[in-house]
Order: structure tokens, then C-alpha cells, then sequence
């Protein structure tokens, strides 16, 4: 019997249901390309699709989910791209913080916000602290995110902490950098999904991807649909996880 099936209410078997999801939003681009539309348009029903996704994992019952909007990389896109992205992102931040009641979701942001514009850091920092005491769903957003340049920045926090006497360096084990990650106090994702047809982790959660299993899915993103979600996680249900044992 098949662990899920559509229109029956498809509940995967919470016993196999990943923690934590990562999703790289890629196809944007080519979806608007394929229509004659600028990239800003894929962007914009990109967005919309993350919407749709992120509340059909919160209904799905994952406990984490993490977002891949903007890499560190993605400054090299023409300017006008760029502020197309930021624009949706200050969009959506502003639509949740006036509905942010409707939703159990505790939203976070991760990645280095520092070169981000400050009414946006300000409204990240205002959609986080609204959505605090939220018990569902944890939304993790990367922006300005990137895998090295999170690794580069725990060592370096690291190396402060030694360098004022607050830890030895033999105090750093891998839970010591876990803990100075963006995404630290949450497990480490199990499921990592690349809609788009690529084939790579572009710098997306290096650290922390060590054991996640990876599904790929030759959809372009704004395409993604919650049934494409589903099918991901009854593959997800048939992997069998080793983390390194037999
Ligand atoms: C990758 O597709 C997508 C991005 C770099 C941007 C993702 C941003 C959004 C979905 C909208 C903003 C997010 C939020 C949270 C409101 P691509 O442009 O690389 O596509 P391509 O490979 O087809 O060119």
C-alpha cells in the first residue's frame, strides 16, 4: 500500500514526517523567460508560491522550515532585479505583521542582514519579535545568506570568544560552531528540496546539510504546487537514513 496517496486526506506517517525542510526557490527566472515576462514577474509569483507552501508545510505539521530568498551571490543580478526582490520581501514583511495573528508561524531571518536596508532590518526585526511567543511552525527566511560566509562568521565569533578568555580551543567541537550558526537551538534540516531541474546546493546550509537527503524536482518554482510538496515528502518517507551506520 502506497504511504501516500493524493485526493484521500494524504497524511504522511508523522513517525517519517522531516523536522526540518530547506527549500532552494530556484526557476524564477526561467519561468518568467518561458512566458516573454521580466524576471521580476517570476520573482513576484515566486512569492506567492513560498505563501502557499510555507502554510501547507505549517498544515503538514514541520516543525521548521527554511527558505532560500536571497544568497550572498545575488548581488552580482542586475539592480533592478535585486530591488524587485527586496521589494517582495518588504511586501510580505508588511502583509505578516498585519496579519500575523491569523498564523501560528514564528518567523526568523537568517544570514547577514547588516547590508539590507533599514526599514527592511527594521521590519525583520519587528515581524520577529511579533511572532515570538508563536508555538507552530518556525520560518526560517535566508536573506543575504550563504553557507561560507555563515561558517566564516561563527569562527570568527569563536575566535573572539578565545581571544577574551571566554573558551579554550579545545572547547570547539562541531556543537561549539552549531551554536554560533544562524540557525542555531534548531535541528539541522532533513530534507532539502531544489525545485528547477539543477542539481546543486548553491551555498545553502553547508554546515548543516551534512545528513539532510536531498530531492530534486525538475519544476520551476512559481510552478510548485502543495501536491509537489507532498510528493517530496513520501519520497523523503522512503529514504532510508543511515547517518553514516549501517
Ligand atoms: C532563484 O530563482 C530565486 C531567487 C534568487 C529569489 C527568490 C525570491 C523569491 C521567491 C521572492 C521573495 C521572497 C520572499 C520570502 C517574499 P532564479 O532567479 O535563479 O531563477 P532562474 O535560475 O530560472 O534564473
Amino acid at each position: 500500500m502506497p504511504l501516500f496517496r493524493k485526493k484521500t486526506p494524504d497524511v504522511v506517517p508523522p513517525a517519517v514526517l522531516p523536522e526540518h525542510i530547506g527549500i532552494i526557490m530556484d526557476g524564477n527566472g526561467r519561468w518568467a523567460k518561458k512566458r516573454g515576462l521580466p524576471r521580476r514577474a517570476g520573482h513576484g509569483y515566486g512569492a506567492q508560491t513560498f505563501r502557499t507552501i510555507a502554510k501547507h508545510c505549517e498544515k503538514r505539521g514541520i516543525r521548521y522550515l527554511t527558505v532560500y530568498a536571497f544568497s550572498t551571490e545575488n548581488w552580482k543580478r542586475p539592480q533592478e532585479e535585486i530591488n524587485a526582490i527586496m521589494n517582495l520581501l518588504r511586501d510580505y514583511l508588511k502583509e505578516s505583521l498585519a496579519d500575523f495573528r491569523s498564523e501560528n508561524i514564528r518567523t526568523r531571518f537568517v544570514g547577514n542582514l547588516d547590508p539590507l536596508a533599514a526599514d527592511i532590518r527594521e521590519l525583520m526585526r519587528e515581524a520577529e519579535e511579533v511572532t515570538r511567543e508563536k508555538t507552530g511552525m518556525v520560518l526560517n527566511i535566508a536573506v543575504n545568506y550563504g553557507g561560507r560566509e555563515e561558517i566564516a562568521q561563527a569562527a570568527r565569533r569563536l575566535a573572539r570568544e578565545v581571544g577574551e578568555g571566554r573558551l579554550s580551543p579545545e572547547e570547539i567541537d562541531e556543537q561549539a560552531l552549531s551554536s554560533f550558526m544562524y540557525t542555531a537551538g534548531q535541528p539541522d534540516p532533513d530534507l532539502i528540496l531544489r525545485p528547477s531541474g539543477e542539481y546543486r546546493t548553491s551555498n545553502f546550509l553547508l554546515w548543516q546539510s551534512a545528513y539532510a537527503e536531498y530531492v530534486y524536482m525538475d519544476i520551476l518554482w512559481p510552478d510548485f504546487k502543495p501536491a509537489d510538496l507532498d510528493a517530496a515528502l513520501a519520497e523523503y518517507a522512503r529514504r532510508n537514513r543511515r547517518f553514516g551506520g549501517v
